[in-house]
């Protein structure tokens, strides 16, 4: 097992498998309000130089649910803000804390850090890649599909960090999944080349939205503007309106077909309100996992690796 969460293909599936498997048995003992504390006396540093509601507040909360705490490092109080290196300070900061998140724009300064800290690093959210995300979605099919292989997942919108991380995940756990996206917005050149390698998966990348959920068992769909593209709003508006979940879209898929979002959501751009409050949306149980999913990466990280182990 990885020291570090950073990309789902950094995992392989059974690997992905164990954190699923953890997140159903914590979530049913937090269903039943049954204490579960592996990580008492560990703590979690979190450092988030974007905004966040979900990651943050679960990683938060989780940590302390599983007996530990956690502790907010805003890249400003700290001494990174001034000129330390991120090397120092993945040292520094190793000798003090049990696991570190971390949410910013550069995948690389994630990748530096966890090179350099002795600590597990998670992936809050890059410009590349979004893994919590990803991998709490797919609990959250499983939840409520009963499984996950095979299964058809519409990506609908922006070639982004979330579009990213589904194509990883679809690599390691045999789904279908396809993507619509504008020209000029498809997914990264070099996540889509190495989905290319592996000829038995079948990520597809298209064009017309339509097309894609005629046969999709999930409408998934993320902002058409991703943290640090403000400037861009108004020509991304304009390219990506016919890529809207409305009813339109969604009555020309299965009668069953389960609508998800990673949120935050833009209601009346990406998605219309009536289909995000409608009968088929997941959307705020989606969030909720979060929650669960990280306890189960927080745990594993920080108890099965033998490297991050405690008496
Ligand atoms: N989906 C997600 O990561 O939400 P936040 O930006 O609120 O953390
Ligand atoms: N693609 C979005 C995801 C937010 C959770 C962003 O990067 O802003």
């Amino acid at each position: 097992m990885q020291k570090d969460f950073l990309r789902i293909l950094d995992f392989n599936t059974e690997e992905l498998e164990e954190f699923i498997l953890l997140a159903i048995e914590i979530k049913e003992k937090f269903v039943k309000k049954i204490f579960h504390k592996p990580l008492v006396d560990r703590t979690l540093g979190m450092i988030f130089d974007n905004p966040s509601t979900r990651t943050r507040i679960s990683f938060e909360v989780g940590m302390l649910q599983l007996g530990g705490h956690a502790i907010s490092l805003n890249s400003n109080d700290i001494q990174l803000s001034r000129g330390e290196t991120i090397q120092d300070t993945a040292r520094i900061i190793s000798r003090f804390l049990d696991a570190i998140v971390i949410r910013t724009p550069s995948h690389e300064v994630v990748e530096i850090l966890a090179k350099h800290a002795d600590i597990p690093v998670i992936n809050g959210l890059t410009e590349r890649f979004h893994p919590c995300q990803i991998l709490s979605d797919i609990f959250t099919i499983k939840e409520k599909k009963g499984y996950y292989k095979g299964i058809h997942i519409a990506y609908i919108g922006d070639g982004n960090n979330v579009a990213n991380s589904w194509i990883s995940a679809a690599l390691r756990l045999k789904f279908h999944l396809t993507l619509a996206c504008p020209e000029g917005f498809r997914p990264n050149r070099e996540v889509l080349e190495t989905a290319g390698k592996y000829a038995e998966t079948e990520i597809q990348v298209i064009e017309n939205p339509y097309d894609a959920v005629s046969d999709a068992d999930i409408i998934y769909t993320d902002v058409w503007v991703s943290m640090g593209q403000d400037s861009e709003t108004k020509k991304r508006k304009e390219v990506f309106s016919p890529y809207q979940i409305n009813s339109n879209l969604v009555e020309k898929a299965k009668k069953d077909v389960l609508i998800m979002h990673c949120l935050p959501a833009h209601r009346g751009e990406e998605i219309t309100s009536q289909v995000m409050d409608g009968k088929n949306s997941i959307i705020i149980d989606q969030a909720e996992n979060r929650l669960h999913l990280q306890k189960a990466i927080l745990e594993i990280l920080l108890t099965r690796n033998e490297k991050n182990k405690k008496e």
